[in-house]
C-alpha cells in the first residue's frame, strides 16, 4: 500500500517515514520545503534501508496534487504539512489561515477527486485550551485556541468532522500530538528550527551547544510544584509509532477518530533542564523571567483511549529524550 505523507521532510514527518519505511508500506512525500531541507529525505531512506518518492512541492497547489493522485494509487494520506510558530501566527494569520486551512481544504478536496478518503491529521492538545483540566480526555469540550495557529487546528478539525458526517465512507484520524521531543537514536534526523526556538526542548539545546547563552524560563509563579509550566513532553519515535497504528486503523475501516497523543505524565520546566543537564553532563544557564503570554501552567494527557483501541502507548522516558536531543544537536550543531 502506498502512503502520500504531507510534510514529510519535516521534524515528525521525518521520523514517522523512517518507521514507515520499515513497515511494508511504500510512500510518497510531498514537501515544499519552507520549514525543512532536502537533506532529510536522504536521511530518511539512508535510515528506513529503501527508497520513496519525493515531490518538492505545495499542498496549497492543486495541480500538483492532481498529478500525485494520477501518478500514483495512493491508499491513504499522513498529512503534517503546516505552519507551526505560534508567535509567527500572530503577526501573519492570513498565511497561517490559507497554509493550514486552506492547504488542507485543498488536500481533501484532490483526495475526494482522486477517491482515496483515508486520511491522518496532525492537530495538537492546544484544541483543548486553558479551561479543561488535566489529565486531558479527548471528550472534553475543545477550548478557545490562544493564537491562529491553534485556531488553524480547530478549524481543520472541524473541517474534517465535517466531511465525515457528510459522507462517512471517509476513514479519518484525528491526533492530538502533545510536545514532541527528542530525535532518532542516530543522531542522523531531528528538529531544525529556524532561527531562535520557540519550544522548550530545541533552546535548552541550542544553549548546550553554545549557540544561545541562557534560556529564559516563561513564569516561576503558576500553580504547579515548583511553579514553573508542567508540559507532557512525548518522544518524537513515539509519536511517529503512534501514527503507525493510527493508519493501521484509518486503512481497515471507515470512521472518525480522536487520540491523544502523550505519555500522561507531566514535567516542569525545572524537571527538563535537570533531565538535560544530567542526560547530556552540560550545565543550562538559565534565568527566570515574567510568564510568556497565552502559556497555560499544566496540561498533560490521558493517553488511555489510543492504548485501549489502537494498542499504542509511549514508552521512552525524559532521559532518553533529552539524550536523544543531545545527540541529535551535538552531532548537527548547525542542523541539515
Ligand atoms: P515541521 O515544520 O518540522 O514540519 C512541517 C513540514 O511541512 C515542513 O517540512 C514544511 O516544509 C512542510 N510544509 C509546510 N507548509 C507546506 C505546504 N504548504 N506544502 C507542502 N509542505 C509544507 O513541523 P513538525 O514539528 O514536524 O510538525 C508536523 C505537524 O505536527 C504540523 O502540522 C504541526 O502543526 C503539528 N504539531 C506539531 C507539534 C510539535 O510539538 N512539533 C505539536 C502539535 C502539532
Ligand atoms: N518555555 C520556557 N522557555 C522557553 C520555551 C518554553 O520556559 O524558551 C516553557 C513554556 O513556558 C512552557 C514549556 O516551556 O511552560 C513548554 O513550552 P513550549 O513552547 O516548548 O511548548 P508549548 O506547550 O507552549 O506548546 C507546544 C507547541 C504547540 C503545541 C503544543 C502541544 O509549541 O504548537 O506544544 O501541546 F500545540
Amino acid at each position: 500500500m502506498t502512503i502520500l505523507v504531507t510534510g514529510g521532510a519535516g521534524y515528525i514527518g521525518s521520523h514517522t517515514c523512517v518507521e514507515l519505511l520499515k513497515t511494508s508500506y511504500d510512500i510518497i512525500i510531498l514537501d515544499n520545503i519552507s520549514n525543512s531541507k532536502k537533506e532529510s529525505v536522504d536521511r530518511i531512506k539512508e535510515l528506513g534501508g529503501r527508497d520513496l518518492k519525493f515531490y518538492e512541492g505545495d499542498i496549497l497547489d492543486r495541480a500538483t496534487l492532481d498529478g500525485i493522485f494520477t501518478e500514483n494509487k495512493v491508499d491513504a494520506v499522513i498529512h503534517f504539512a503546516a505552519l507551526k510558530a505560534v508567535g509567527e501566527s500572530t503577526q501573519i494569520p492570513l498565511t497561517y489561515y490559507d497554509n493550514n486551512v486552506s492547504g488542507t481544504i485543498n488536500l481533501c478536496k484532490a483526495m475526494a477527486a482522486a477517491g482515496c478518503k483515508k486520511i491522518v491529521f496532525s492537530s495538537s492538545a492546544t484544541v483543548y485550551g486553558s479551561e479543561n483540566i488535566s489529565p486531558l480526555r479527548e471528550d472534553m469540550p475543545l477550548g478557545k485556541a490562544t493564537n491562529p495557529y491553534g485556531t488553524t487546528k480547530m478549524f481543520i478539525e472541524q473541517i474534517l468532522q465535517d466531511i465525515y458526517t457528510a459522507d462517512n465512507s471517509w476513514s479519518i484520524s484525528l491526533l492530538r500530538y502533545f510536545n514532541t521531543v527528542g530525535a532518532h537514536k542516530s543522531g542522523r534526523i531531528g528538529e531544525n528550527p529556524n532561527g531562535e526556538p520557540n519550544n522548550l526542548m530545541p533552546y535548552i539545546t541550542q544553549v548546550a551547544v553554545g549557540k544561545r547563552p541562557f534560556l529564559t524560563v516563561h513564569g516561576s509563579n503558576y500553580d504547579t510544584p515548583d511553579g514553573t509550566g508542567v508540559r507532557d513532553y512525548i518522544h518524537v519515535v513515539d509519536l511517529a509509532m503512534g501514527h503507525i497504528s493510527a493508519l493501521d486503523k484509518v486503512l481497515q475501516s471507515p470512521g472518525l477518530d480522536i487520540y491523544n497523543l502523550g505519555t500522561g505524565k507531566g514535567y516542569s520546566v525545572l524537571d527538563v533542564i535537570a533531565a538535560f543537564e544530567k542526560a547530556s553532563g552540560v550545565k543550562i544557564n538559565y534565568k527566570i523571567a515574567e510568564r510568556r503570554t497565552g502559556d497555560i501552567a499544566t496540561c498533560y494527557a490521558d493517553p488511555g483511549k489510543a492504548f485501549e483501541q489502537l494498542g499504542w502507548k509511549a514508552v521512552r522516558g525524559i532521559d532518553e529524550m533529552c539524550e536523544d536531543s543531545w545527540r541529535w544537536q551535538s552531532q548537527n550543531p548547525e542542523g541539515y
